[in-house]
């Protein structure tokens, strides 16, 4: 059940020149959240729609969003300082299944945030992360901590491996065993790390991105192609029934 909350910002720092990282202060949606979980976030009164931030993290009081500023409302709410308050409608969504599980997590540019939780409340983890350039890299050293493993790629060779999280992602799967793959990026991203799983024989989730307008399955703006069990296609909504999804159900465009 997604709580609305006036949060107060505890702190917020620039990871790059493109990132953030806002705490908020959040107690309510902090006690319900699961990894892979998003937030909706008020950015200003100009703004009537709320933007959809992945839950980097939650513990205490405190909710950890990393959002890269790409408009008005990301802008806005880079601009924020400590002490004022962001209403914040969340958790919503469903989250990752990871739970006593070895997971391969594949992470590209700022999907990788809400990988970390997850990797945090896994049996174990690795992580193959991918990013532009190095000046675009985020939370390496929070992953780092976490995971046995964690293999860089960049677009432009930078830093770690010229390529993408999938190049790094199949280099893990060629030396280790894992019982699940988790992958939040692009789409293309999620296609290939989902056909990987595919070939490694197990199973993968996928954490989509798509527009969002109220962010509870009521207005249809995030209505994605899904497919059922029986191979039938259906609409659903990534706002309601993911962002989190079995890879099996989702109809990649990519
Ligand atoms: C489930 C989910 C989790 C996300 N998690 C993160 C995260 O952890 N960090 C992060 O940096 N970004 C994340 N995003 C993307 C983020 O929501 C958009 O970058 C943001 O909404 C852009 O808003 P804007 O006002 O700055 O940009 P504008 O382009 O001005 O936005 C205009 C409108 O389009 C919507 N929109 C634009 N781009 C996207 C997008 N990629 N996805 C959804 N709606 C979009 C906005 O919400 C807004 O309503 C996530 C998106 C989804 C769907
Ligand atoms: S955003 Fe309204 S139905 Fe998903």
């Amino acid at each position: 059940m997604p709580y609305q909350q006036d949060c107060s910002v505890l702190s917020l720092r620039a990871l790059n020149e493109k990132a953030y990282e806002l705490i908020l202060e959040a107690p309510d949606i902090v006690a319900a959240a699961q990894p892979g979980q998003f937030v909706h976030v008020s950015c200003g009164e100009g703004h009537l729609l709320r933007r959809p931030i992945s839950i980097c993290e939650a513990s205490g009081m405190q909710l950890r969003l990393v959002f890269e500023v790409r408009g008005e409302g990301t802008e806005w709410l880079s601009r924020r300082t400590k002490g004022e308050r962001v209403s914040v409608l969340g958790p919503l969504g469903h989250g990752f299944d990871v739970a006593g599980k070895r997971v391969l997590f594949i992470g590209g540019g700022i999907g990788v945030p809400p990988l970390l939780w997850a990797a945090k409340r896994a049996g174990s983890a690795d992580a193959a992360l991918g990013f532009a350039a190095e000046n675009r890299a985020i939370l390496m050293v929070d992953f780092a901590k976490v995971c046995g493993e964690a293999a860089l790629a960049t677009d432009d060779g930078s830093l770690g491996r010229k390529g993408t999280a999938l190049d790094a992602a199949r280099e893990l799967l060629e030396k280790n065993e894992y019982d699940l793959i988790c992958a939040c990026g692009p789409e293309v991203l999620l296609k290939y790390a989902a056909q990987a799983a595919e070939e490694a024989g197990i199973p993968c989730q996928v954490s989509m991105e798509e527009r969002m307008g109220c962010g509870v399955g009521a207005c249809l703006v995030c209505a994605v192609k899904l497919r059922d069990a029986h191979g039938e296609i259906y609409m659903g909504h990534v706002c309601k029934n993911g962002p989190v999804f079995s890879a099996e159900e989702v109809v990649f465009d990519a």
